[in-house]
């Protein structure tokens, strides 16, 4: 049995309820507080930035795991480290000298994490999984919350789970996009230590319950 971690997602937040909905997280059995940064560049949306992300690290109690669908990231790591992020997550796809991003992070005090975009192959992963302390595996089409999962994302979580054994490290797996009660338990069974959830936990009725069952499930 593993204690998977759960990580809503603040994009399905209610924007005009911020410090309302971040302090339901910080009440609830939820890990981290996930917070989606997204330019109208790399992807087709443009979510919110600094002053928001400051907003909801001043109510914050719980790691700021910051998934940046930016491009050029490198531009931003001192900003976000500035502003408390724990995680910083980076997509492979953004990055032209990987290697120099993820060290400029941890330089900066912060756990370094690379986002695959669904048509990204884990083996492309082979010689840096080792500098890497998150993978999170897009399993929709990063830009929006409320997509269908990608069935396939369950075949790349297998095959990441054995790079990372293989390899030897302590990378953890996390999963973004369409996470409900309904997958959660084959995904850990596949090798994921880390859930996000936006639409699931945040369009429910009962937010913190969602939390408590999406964690039970996948345990
Ligand atoms: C998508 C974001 C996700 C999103 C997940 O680009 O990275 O974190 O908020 O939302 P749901 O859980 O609704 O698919
Ligand atoms: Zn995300």
């Amino acid at each position: 049995m593993s204690i998977v971690k759960i990580a809503p997602s603040l994009l399905a937040a209610d924007f005009g309820n911020l410090q309302r909905d971040v302090e339901m997280v910080n009440n609830s059995d939820a890990d981290w507080h996930h917070i989606d940064v997204m330019d109208g560049v790399f992807v087709p949306n443009i979510s919110y930035g600094m002053p928001v992300v400051k907003a909801i690290q001043k109510y914050a109690t719980k790691p700021l795991d910051v998934h940046l669908m930016i491009v050029d990231p490198d531009r931003y790591i001192q900003t976000f480290a500035d502003l408390g992020a724990s995680i910083l997550t980076v997509h492979y796809e953004a990055c032209t000298h990987l290697h120099r991003t993820l060290q400029a992070i941890k330089a900066a005090h912060m756990k370094a994490g690379v986002a695959l975009n669904p048509h990204t192959p884990v083996h492309l992963l082979e010689d840096i999984i080792q500098d890497i302390d998150l993978v999170c595996v897009m399993s929709v089409n990063p830009g929006f919350g409320g997509q269908s999962f990608i069935e396939n994302t369950y075949q790349k979580v297998q095959a990441l789970k054995a790079l990372i054994k293989k390899k030897d490290t302590s990378t953890l797996i996390e999963i973004d996009g369409g996470v409900t009660s309904s997958n959660a338990k084959a995904l850990t069974d596949a090798g994921a230590d880390v859930l996000v959830a936006g639409s699931f936990v945040f369009k429910s009725d009962n937010p913190s319950q969602t939390i408590k069952e999406l964690k039970e499930i996948a345990k």
